[in-house]
Formats: C-alpha cells, sequence, structure tokens
C-alpha cells in the first residue's frame, strides 16, 4: 500500500483517486474548498451529489472511504507522499494551446512544499517535454534536500464510463526517464491492475501517447464522417459501410460511428494541442488536420440540411432537441455538438425544446446561455413539448432513450422533421416513420428513406469512367 496524493477533484482526479484508494492510501487535493466539501458530504452520506456527473463515482467513493482523506490545505496534501498525480486541467488558450498554468502552479507548489523523497506523475494531458518542465520547477522552489522523479501517466478514461474504465482498462501507460522510479510505478499500478495491461515507456513517448490516442479516435470518426457524405450523395448507407470494415480486426469497430461531429473536454481540444505543438515543432501533421476539419465542416453539414428544409428562413419555427451534452450520460456541455446546433437555431429566429436525461446538463445549458434565455425552454420529461407548433425533432445524444421513442407522442408535429445527429435510429424504425409522413434526415444513411438514383450513377461511370 502506497501513500498517495492527487492534485486536482475535477473529471480526471477524484474518479482516479477514488479507484487507487481500493489498495492505497490516497488523499485528494483541490485548493477550491467547496469541491472539497462537497466530495466530504457525498462520502459521509450527508449529500448525494457531486460536483462532477459520473456513473458509480459515488459507491466507489463510498467504498474505499477509509483509504480517502480529502484536504484543501497544500501542506496535509504533501505530508510525506510517495507518489503525487498531477490531474489539473490544461484547458485549451486562443491559439489553440494547452494551458500549462494550472500544471506548473502545482509543479511551484510541491516544490516549496516537498519535504519527502517521492515520484510525481502527471495525469494531465500535457505537450510532450512537460514533465521536465515540471521538473525545472520543482526542483527551483525545493526548500530540503529531497530526491524526487518526475513522469508522465495519462489518463484513458471517459467521461460516464470512467468507473468502469478505470476498473478494466485495456492498458495503464506511464514514463518516467528515471529507471528506478519507472519500476516503483510499476510495482504501484500491480497492487491494481492486471500485470499485462502495464505499458511503461519513456517520458516523451507516455506524453505523446496520450494526444496520439485521442487524435486516433478523433481521426477514425473524421474519416467515417467523410464517407458519410459520400454516401448520402451516391446512396450507400454508411452504417452497413462502417459494420463492413468495423468485423476487419486489424480496423476494429469501436469509434466508428459517423455523427454530426465529435465534441467534448477532450477530442476538439487534443487535436487542435496536438496539430499545433506539430506545427511550432516544424512538422505539421496534416491527417490530424484533416481530422479537425472535417469534424467542423460535417456539423455544418448537419445544420444546413435543417435550414434547408426551412428555405434559410427559421424565423417562428420550433424544434426539440434531445441530448443536449456532448454525448449521452454526462452533463459536460464542453464543445458539445446538440449546443452549437441549438445556438445557431437561436441565432436564426428558433425557438429551441430541450431535454436531456441528466437534469446538471439542464442546468449547464441554463447558465451558460443567459444570453438566449429567451429563445430556449429546458424539459424535465422527454415528451411534453411536443404539440403542433413544433417543426423538427433533433436527436443531440446516443442515449438509448432515443432509439426507440414513442412515436404516437411524435405525431402531433406540425412539420415531422426528425433530424438524428448520431444515426441512432433503425432501418426498420425509420421505414415506419417514413411511412406516417416522417421526414428522416442523418449524416451518410438518408439512403434509407430516399433510396438511391441507379441511372444517374450508370451515367456519372459513363461519362467519367469510360473513354
Ligand atoms: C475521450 C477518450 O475516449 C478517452 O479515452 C480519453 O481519456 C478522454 O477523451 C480524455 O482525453 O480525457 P470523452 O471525451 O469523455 O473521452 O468521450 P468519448 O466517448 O471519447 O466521445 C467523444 C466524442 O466523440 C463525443 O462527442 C461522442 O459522441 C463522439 N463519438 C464517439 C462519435 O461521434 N462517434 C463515435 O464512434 C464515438
Amino acid at each position: 500500500m502506497s501513500k498517495v496524493t492527487i492534485f486536482g477533484a475535477g473529471y480526471v482526479g477524484v474518479p482516479t483517486g477514488a479507484h487507487f484508494a481500493r489498495t492505497h492510501k490516497v488523499t485528494i487535493y483541490d485548493p477550491d474548498i467547496e469541491k472539497i466539501n462537497t466530495i466530504r458530504q457525498v462520502i459521509e452520506n450527508q449529500s448525494d451529489e457531486l460536483h462532477i456527473h459520473e456513473k458509480d463515482l459515488i459507491e466507489l467513493l463510498r467504498e474505499n472511504h477509509e483509504n480517502i482523506f480529502l484536504t484543501s490545505s497544500i501542506e496535509e496534501a504533501l505530508k510525506n507522499p510517495e507518489f503525487i498525480f498531477i490531474a489539473v486541467g490544461t484547458p485549451p488558450n486562443e491559439k489553440g494551446r494547452a494551458n500549462l498554468k494550472y500544471v506548473c502552479e502545482a509543479a511551484e507548489q510541491i516544490g516549496e512544499h516537498l519535504t519527502n523523497n517521492c515520484i510525481i506523475l502527471n495525469k494531465s494531458t500535457v505537450p510532450p517535454g512537460t514533465a521536465y518542465l515540471v521538473q525545472d520547477l520543482i526542483s527551483k522552489g525545493l526548500k530540503k534536500d529531497v530526491k524526487f522523479a518526475v513522469g508522465s501517466c495519462p489518463e484513458f478514461l471517459a467521461e460516464g464510463t470512467a468507473v468502469e474504465d478505470l476498473r478494466t482498462p485495456d492498458r495503464i501507460v506511464y514514463g518516467c526517464d528515471d529507471l528506478e522510479a519507472l519500476d516503483k510505478i510499476t510495482h504501484f499500478f500491480t497492487f491494481l491492475q492486471r500485470r499485462d495491461s502495464l505499458c511503461s515507456m519513456t517520458t516523451l513517448s507516455s506524453e505523446l501517447t496520450k494526444y496520439a490516442a485521442n487524435a486516433m479516435l478523433a481521426t477514425k470518426i473524421s474519416f467515417m464522417n467523410s464517407l458519410a457524405l459520400l454516401c448520402d450523395t451516391i446512396g450507400a448507407n454508411v452504417r452497413e459501410v462502417q459494420d463492413g470494415i468495423g468485423r476487419d480486426q486489424r480496423i476494429g469497430s469501436k469509434f466508428l460511428n459517423a455523427s454530426m461531429g465529435y465534441g467534448g473536454s477532450c477530442f476538439p481540444k487534443d487535436t487542435q494541442a496536438i496539430a499545433e505543438y506539430a506545427l511550432l515543432q516544424e512538422v505539421p501533421l496534416a491527417i490530424i488536420e484533416s481530422t479537425i476539419q472535417i469534424n467542423n465542416h460535417t456539423t455544418d453539414y448537419f445544420y444546413n440540411k435543417i435550414v434547408e428544409d426551412f428555405q434559410e428562413n427559421l424565423e417562428n419555427t420550433n424544434f426539440v432537441i434531445w441530448g443536449i451534452g456532448f454525448k449521452a450520460r454526462t452533463d459536460d456541455l464542453r464543445e458539445s455538438k446538440p449546443v452549437e446546433i441549438a445556438r445557431k437555431l437561436m441565432d436564426n429566429g428558433a425557438h429551441v425544446h430541450i431535454y436531456d436525461t441528466v437534469p446538471g446538463a439542464l442546468n449547464n445549458f441554463l447558465r451558460e446561455n443567459p444570453k438566449y434565455s429567451h429563445r430556449f425552454t429546458l424539459h424535465n420529461d422527454q415528451y411534453e413539448m411536443f404539440s403542433d407548433e413544433i417543426d423538427g425533432l433533433i436527436i443531440g445524444n446516443e442515449h438509448e432513450k432515443f432509439r426507440n421513442p414513442d412515436i404516437d407522442k411524435l405525431t402531433t408535429m406540425r412539420h415531422k422533421y426528425i433530424y438524428d445527429g448520431k444515426n441512432i435510429l433503425n432501418n426498420y424504425l425509420i421505414k415506419y416513420l417514413t411511412g406516417l409522413q416522417f421526414q428522416y434526415k442523418s449524416v451518410g444513411k438518408d439512403s434509407v428513406v430516399n433510396g438511391l438514383d441507379k441511372a444517374k450513377l450508370v451515367s456519372f461511370l459513363q461519362d467519367k469512367y469510360m473513354d
């Protein structure tokens, strides 16, 4: 059992701390006393609400409470830890670069208060080389003669499935150039995870692995999104193509869902950050630059389908959006595509009725959009807003509740448009809806409704492919 301190009580710090506490003594430190008190109240059963929405997290915190210490005092946080994990935010700055302000502040504080030998690992997503910067900052601040090593241990958990991702990870990546420290990190993780999931490497490789993983996943999505546009044009179905390629194990079936674009606090930020970093290093990553471009374009493509249906005039129209978080089961609205669509609609004169399965997502939307307050209505019920004044339903995320809607409750709509931003309705349902005069639009499977124009394709081939 090791003594661990986690810097930062956010989306990464709290789940990671709760998970480490299965086998280690964990101190979660955050200078924000409110966050610390919120966690304390949850652990002490005085409240059931955390400042982050994460499935099973409350149960995990309570289960491991004996090993969890909470503090907003830096002196207490740095009382003899063997490992320190930095898990603070690295929000993008206006140039798309990761802002290292919080990581550097953490390093300075560690330097000032560290009194024992220790290994410091960065969990935050940072540009490669940051561990060396952290090392310098700690060295400069040190008041005592202690031995310390700095390395990287990027996090791969996804919001909404953090607890499960931590329990059964595909791999744990960590890197440190100090081999003695690297051995100790391996030892630390063998108490927690399967030995064959451990993946140790140099510091720089580990830091780059994090960006590479997110950029690769985002690229898979953008690849499918660009194919989706081709599918809509020629009459193929992107879901079928996805199935056809995803079963090739070399390609893999995950992260191939074409959609109105990826969002969240990670993919948009990290693809931008690695592209910018590579450019600054004068090794441009053209493929990632395209991934970003395609993502933006796909959202415009999806939005334009709506606008075109109303002849570019959205004044006095009313839309329902199911799912406003950047994906299902989160209250996080950062870079959320449904939010982007909602704002565009409202900017152009529409009124938007929003429902999400997570009440916190609605609260966040209310807080973050005061400018639009007269243009939207929030709902705690999935169907209560349907009436003969509704012009379209937009499916914003992939929650199961949206896959099989209660169609009887939709039939009152004035214009029966369904815009499926996540391609989640199945072909049978789409055909059934079409029979009821609904018009279905998606990203790459409009052919389910429109069919294909064989004659047009034949004449295209005759024209372009026959000498
Ligand atoms: C992502 C990664 O999946 C995690 O491994 C990583 O640790 C995390 O970023 C991070 O860097 O902290 P997250 O942003 O929580 O996790 O969410 P994802 O489930 O990856 O979804 C990101 C976006 O891609 C969402 O908007 C989602 O709807 C979209 N998506 C996902 C698609 O459009 N198609 C897909 O096939 C999959």
